[in-house]
């Protein structure tokens, strides 16, 4: 089955939202895993469990609370999705992907997509944030992308762009960003592999040599959608566990939520700091 939900099934879930809050989001933001309290920053919150949106993936994965969160944050009217669901857990692409579509359809202009992820680059410490510059679709090379099947043009077009996926303008602010508040942010390639299991160290050194930087299980296929849809993107992987090309240590997903902690308040600044100096026309 090709086209596992149709613009109906996407309608629907967008109503639902629309339902439960009069304000009108601006900017999305989805949060990685254990990166969910962000949420909690969110002022004049509707906060909608995801068991009330229609086909919304809910995810079975710990540290992912499904709800979708719509406030204020800096200024800006802001729609969280707490808590992703991805393609390991057994759902098709589409829906993995649905939050996005809905997010067009509520008429968003930019998604801010964050991800716990796994060093490739040796520089890289957990607790450091990668702003991502661009990605392998890893998948998508492997013919697994939400796209697949009939396109539905109301959306996007057949063959969408993605020569710039992360949004040059949103990443220069980013950066000034980071500067001002004195942080370090990194910048690199972050490559989205089907999981569950982790990389083998041959892994990552084929990753490596690729020119990935980042590893994760999320990300790309919400990025792929949301340039299909239009909307401009800005991507921050936190780094949850040093690149493993020897093979000496071990990963696991405590470690990946441990990591979280020290992520989510640098994550914080630059996300309220990116929102704060937000450009105020809306731009293609
Ligand atoms: N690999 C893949 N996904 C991840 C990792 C990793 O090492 N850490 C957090 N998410």
């Amino acid at each position: 089955m090709e086209v596992e939900l149709t613009r109906a099934q996407f309608e629907a879930a967008a109503a639902a939202i629309r339902a439960r809050t009069p304000q009108q989001p601006r900017i999305g933001l989805v949060l990685g895993s254990g990166l969910g309290s962000l949420a909690e920053a969110v002022g004049q919150a509707d906060s909608i469990p995801a068991s009330d949106i229609p086909h919304w993936p809910g995810s079975t994965v710990e540290g992912h609370v499904g709800r979708v969160v719509i406030g204020q944050l800096e200024g800006q009217t802001v729609l969280v999705q707490q808590g992703r669901a991805h393609h390991y857990e057994g759902h098709s692409m589409q829906r993995v992907t649905l939050p996005i579509r809905v997010m067009q359809l509520l008429g968003l202009e930019a998604v801010i997509v964050t991800n716990a992820a796994g060093a490739i680059n040796p520089d890289f410490r957990p607790g450091d944030v990668m702003l991502i510059t661009d990605h392998i679709n890893f998948m998508g090379m492997a013919g697994v992308s939400p796209l697949r099947g009939p396109n539905e043009a109301s959306f996007g077009p057949r063959f969408p762009d993605m020569s710039q996926a992360y949004d040059r303008g949103l990443r220069s602010l980013a950066l000034e960003v980071a500067a001002q508040a004195g942080l370090t942010l990194y910048q690199g390639v972050y490559v989205c592999l089907g999981g569950p299991s982790f990389e083998t160290p041959a892994d990552l050194r084929f990753l490596r040599l690729i020119g990935a930087d980042a590893v994760g299980m999320s990300t790309v296929p919400e990025v792929t959608v949301a340039r299909h849809g239009g909307l401009r993107v800005l991507g921050f992987s936190g780094i949850s566990n040093a690149a493993n090309l020897d093979g000496s240590t071990t990963t696991t997903h405590e470690e990946v939520l441990a990591a979280g902690q020290n992520i989510v308040p640098k994550l914080t600044a630059l996300i309220r700091g990116v929102l704060r100096q937000w450009p105020a026309q809306r731009q293609a």
